[in-house]
């Protein structure tokens, strides 16, 4: 990607799927982060990062996957590596396909501060310099679009990033992008800093400047906006503003900010915003994680008007209390759309496609089987429980190889009985096992009962249920994060590379019209997350030698 030729064009680089996934709890499959790469492709965003290969197999199998994948607008995908030659292989193996069309990104970086520098990686800023040359050379001879980070640039001494970003620049990176890594700086200050290193960097006005901020003190958007003013044309944001710690810069709030304020700001992008509020619904569905009401943009409360002044002018004129229509935002397109018990398959497959998604042949047949399932449950089936049962179908189709459920019971307590579970598992090799547990209530039954069937020691980290709309017969959506131990436990003998006791999270969700089948559901999922992870573990447990990002 070359520098666009419209000076106010501001290029949206999403990186839910690298930074946005670094959030705790969240572990997403490929299918589910190819469902949202693809409507990341319909929202308009330029860039993709789909993750960092050689994290796992796992990473590399989706950065490949969404490489190969044909996304609607066709964005750059991109993968992230440290600056060490292994990294920047097996991202470029990861985005080959995409990199043949001239769409495949390598995205390197190494720290810069002297803090990382001192006590992080223990070597010197003569290394760092060397490292991040041979770095960016090493992946232009793999393709031609190369990203370079100084990470912790925000606390690094101007004089020596200019320094390395003149290498970077001088053995080829087209996008040179300056992190606020920890959240730190200030709208001013980081404005300031980005305005230094175009005065000591002769080659930076030559490629495409990017910012990358945290949300530590709440001021990632504000950053992102004073980087702008100083220069910068690329933007790193995710979804629903995910991300390591307290996050990224919110996609949808920049986004937002820049179109409603095109008139005091001047920036275009090429977002398709009536995308938004479905592009959050996704994300947070798939990854467990809640949108709070009062978020900007996409929380439930952002166009909704609680007080009799606001509420009697909006109905006199939307202006006088609200700077955005909903609908700009994509929020009124959902609201319209509700199936029936009657309803048939055309139209199931016709309310999918205004919905983004394109199903046909058996992936259909399973979603009406679900559909109807549901109808019979519940009067309305709304576009929410539809994003809801699809997100839930993708999750199902990933549970293949992992343990699943057969059957429970769940007693709740009564005069003369604590609450009692028994489960029946089916286990990955087909055998089934059964477990059963007195617990304080019926889901924590229900919870140590699965655990003693699958044989391990799991501490439940979080447990939230949710109404996907409102209404007495609301399907529940549950999410589940729990934390795996491997000391002691059967799977030790039965899983590679689990004889360290150490102890992985794992995260699922369920959705159904039964808040306790759906618990057991996520639980299980959040399991096999966890298992997952473990017997993904590199095998000799080697650390990786520098920390990832
Ligand atoms: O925050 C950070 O510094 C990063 C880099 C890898 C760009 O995520
Ligand atoms: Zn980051």
């Amino acid at each position: 990607m070359t520098v666009p030729a419209d000076p106010h064009r501001v290029v949206l680089f999403d990186t839910t799927l690298r930074d946005g996934e670094q959030s705790p709890g969240i572990a997403l499959n490929t299918a589910e982060k190819l469902e949202i790469a693809h409507q990341l492709g319909r929202l308009g965003v330029d860039v993709i990062e789909a993750g960092f290969p050689i994290a796992s197999p796992g990473d590399f199998a989706a950065v490949q996957a969404i490489a190969r994948a044909d996304l609607e607008g066709g964005p750059v995908v991109a993968a992230l590596a440290r600056a060490q030659a292994g990294d920047i292989d097996r991202a470029g193996e990861a985005i080959r396909d995409a990199a043949a069309q001239g769409r495949g990104r390598i995205h390197t970086f190494i720290s810069t501060s002297d803090i990382h520098i001192e006590h992080q990686m223990r070597n010197t800023r003569a290394d760092v310099l060397e490292g991040a040359k041979a770095a960016v050379a090493h992946a232009r001879s793999l393709v031609g679009d190369v990203e370079f980070s100084p990470m912790d640039a925000t606390r690094s001494d101007p004089e020596f990033t200019a320094q390395v970003l003149q290498v970077a620049i001088d053995e080829g990176a087209t996008t040179i992008n300056v992190p606020d890594t920890v959240g730190y700086a200030t709208p001013d200050e980081y404005a300031a800093f980005l305005t230094r290193l175009y005065a000591l960097t002769p080659g930076l006005r030559d490629v495409v400047l990017s910012v990358h901020c945290h949300d530590d003190l709440g001021l990632a958007v504000p950053n992102t906006l004073a980087g702008l003013g100083a220069g910068a044309r690329q933007v790193e944001c995710a979804v629903n503003g995910l991300g390591e710690r307290a996050g990224n810069t919110a996609l949808e709030e920049i986004i937002m900010l820049l179109h409603t304020r095109r008139d005091l700001l001047g920036y275009t992008t090429g977002a398709v915003t009536t995308e938004i509020a479905r592009t959050s619904r996704l994300v947070s569905r798939l990854t467990g994680y809640a949108v709070q009401p009062n978020k900007a943009i996409v929380g439930r409360n952002a166009f909704s008007h609680e007080s009799g002044i606001h509420q009697d002018g909006v109905l006199k004129d939307r202006s006088t209390f609200e700077i955005m229509d909903p609908a700009s935002v994509g929020i009124d397109d959902a609201e319209q759309l509700v199936l029936g018990k009657h309803s048939g398959r055309a139209a199931l497959k016709d309310a999918l496609e205004k919905l983004g998604y394109r199903l046909d042949g058996q992936a259909l047949r399973q979603a009406f089987d679900t559909f109807k399932e549901v109808a019979d449950r519940k009067k309305q089936v709304t576009a929410m429980d539809l994003e809801a049962l699809v997100a839930d179908e993708l999750r199902a189709d990933a549970d293949g190889a992992a343990f699943s459920l057969v059957s429970y019971t769940v007693e709740v307590r009564s005069d003369d009985r604590p609450p009692h579970a028994s489960v029946v598992i089916e286990s990955p090799d087909g055998g089934r096992v059964s477990g059963g547990f007195t617990g304080d209530g019926p889901v924590d039954a229900l919870f140590r009962a699965l655990d003693s069937a699958v044989a391990v020691d799991a501490r439940l980290r979080e447990y939230r249920v949710e109404a996907v709309t409102g209404g007495q017969d609301a399907l529940a959506q549950v999410s589940v994060v729990v934390e795996l131990g491997t000391a002691g436990s059967a799977l030790r003998t039965q899983l590679p590379g689990v004889e360290r006791g150490e102890r992985v999270t794992g995260a699922g969700q369920a959705v159904d019209t039964d808040t306790i089948r759906a618990s057991a559901i996520a639980y299980l999922r959040a399991l096999n997350a966890g298992v997952a992870a473990i017997a993904a573990a590199r095998p000799d447990d080697a650390p990786l030698t520098d920390p990832g990002p």
